[in-house]
């Protein structure tokens, strides 16, 4: 154990997506850096300058500042703390069997970091964790010496550097009020929000806003299928809501709902969390099912549009990652969808620019290839599931023109239907009017939508 803590320097345990992202961006801003990471290929990685985990940007970030010395990665806790005035833990909380946070990777780090830490260091807890959590470990550590604030990320997959660089808001919880002031010090510039608060305010504040956006995506979705029924147009309506300033338009994009890493792990972790304090937090439990309803209406469209069946049928599958600007599939609707799709019968071969390698081994049944026309060629129909600038771009005339059936079940709304449409093919999307011949088709399997508005019974 040193004995001085200096905020210059910043232990970082785990460089997984949170901190590896973080690190970089506190080495960019002229800290000095250590990461602690067990996995010894992560590890070298890093130590080489090279991201382990695709992240637009990174790359290029970490090779600078890994060559000037500011960030160095570290197997033990003895190298990684000696002299750090902040240890920020950021591992992983996955969800347990019943949908609470794990915390087991958070309790070891905050052990390792209590046996090494310098007295006056404070101990940030960055990983996603329960109300009352950092409250608990603060409670159950052995140095009064050491003080524990609870420090949530914002940061988005594909635009983290972006986030880390012009961060909404920096918010620090704890009961030590000049802890969070060292601890909210370290990220913003003079103009950025800083939020102080409590840790199980600031815990909150992360579940929270996860949970909303996911809420906020399930409820654009209800309203699509609402739009299906009345012949409404999903997009008009979003538009339309989304100019109120105090809705917005953003997360209210209709279409397959939310995967990753994050939103399925913490809406869960809410409503279990809810649970165990005696609350139903029902709002999260609707959210979770029209989610997951929202996947099963996808291929619906494709079952649907195919005359009923899927046996012996090609589907192309475009785009395997949960969202665009990552090769991330953990919760992607991809995987679900393809899986059933194969299920009910169908060959599927499947493209994604950045995660076929990620794809291969989740997928065994799936034919992947890179080129997007490769995929489409022979294929009964096509079902876009991510929104990649690619797939937007493609050459529809060219692409139906290589395939053998005419079906394109559009996921997230995202392509040009009259374009395909007049290139001969039938447009499907999600919470509007299908476009091209034939496209008289019901909406929704086992729904009564045929695009007109139904009278309301009286009486
Ligand atoms: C999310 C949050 O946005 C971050 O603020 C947070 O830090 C992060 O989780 C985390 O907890 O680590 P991320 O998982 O990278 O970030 O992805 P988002 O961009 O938020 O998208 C989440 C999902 O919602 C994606 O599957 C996306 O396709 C879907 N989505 C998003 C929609 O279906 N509709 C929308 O309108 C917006």
């Amino acid at each position: 154990m040193t004995s001085h803590a200096d905020d210059h320097i910043i232990c970082i345990i785990g460089a997984g997506y949170v901190g590896l992202v973080t690190a970089a961006g506190l080495a960019e801003a002229g800290r000095e850096v250590r990461v602690v990471e067990v996995d010894a290929h992560r590890r070298a990685a890093v130590v080489a300058g090279i991201s382990p985990i695709f992240e637009p940007g990174l790359d290029e970030l970490l090779g600078a500042v890994v060559a000037s010395g500011r960030l160095r990665a570290v197997e033990t806790m003895k190298e990684g703390a000696a002299g750090a005035g902040i240890v920020i833990v950021a591992v992983g909380t996955p969800p347990t069997h019943d949908g609470e946070a794990d915390l087991s990777q958070v309790r070891h780090a905050v052990d390792q970091a209590l046996a090494e830490v310098a007295p006056g260091a404070i101990i940030a807890i960055k990983s996603t964790v329960p109300p009352g959590t950092t409250r608990a470990l603060a409670r159950d550590s052995r140095r009064n010496d050491v003080t524990f604030v609870m420090f949530p990320e914002f940061l988005r997959e594909g635009s983290a550097l972006e986030d880390l660089r012009h961060p909404s808001r920096v918010v620090v919880g704890g009961e030590d009020i000049a802890a969070v002031q060292r601890v909210a010090a370290l990220m913003g510039g003079s103009g950025t929000t800083r939020l102080l608060c409590d840790s199980v305010s600031a815990e909150l504040v992360k579940y929270g806003s996860n949970a909303f956006l996911a809420t906020k995506i399930s409820f654009i979705n209800e309203m699509a299928q609402l739009c299906e029924l009345t012949g409404a147009d999903i997009e008009k309506v979003a538009d339309g809501m989304g100019l109120d300033p105090r809705i917005g338009r953003s997360f209210l994009s209709a279409g397959l709902g939310w995967g990753g890493s994050c939103f399925p792990k913490d809406v869960r972790a809410l409503e279990t969390s809810a649970g165990y304090h005696g609350q139903s937090f029902w709002l999260l439990k609707a959210a979770i099912e029209v989610n997951s309803q929202q996947r099963r209406r996808f291929t619906a469209k494709l079952v649907q549009g195919l005359g009923g069946s899927l046996e012996g049928r090609r589907v192309a599958i475009l785009g395997l990652a949960f969202k665009p600007f990552t090769d991330d599939m953990r919760q992607a609707p991809a995987a679900e969808v393809i899986r059933q799709l194969e299920d009910f019968g169908a060959e599927i071969i499947a493209t994604d620019p950045a995660a076929i390698h990620v794809a291969r081994p989740l997928l065994p049944r799936t034919t992947l290839v890179a080129d997007p026309y490769e995929a489409v060629t022979g294929a009964d129909a096509v079902g876009l599931v991510t929104e990649w600038p690619e797939y937007r771009e493609l050459d529809w005339g060219r692409a139906l023109g290589l395939m053998k059936g005419r079906l394109v079940v559009d996921g997230r709304n995202c392509l040009d239907g009259e374009a395909i449409a007049g290139h001969g093919g039938v447009y499907v999307s999600m919470g509007r009017r299908p476009r091209g011949p034939g496209s008289a088709l019901p909406l929704a399997v086992g729904e009564a939508g045929s695009g007109a508005v139904r009278p309301v019974p009286l009486g």
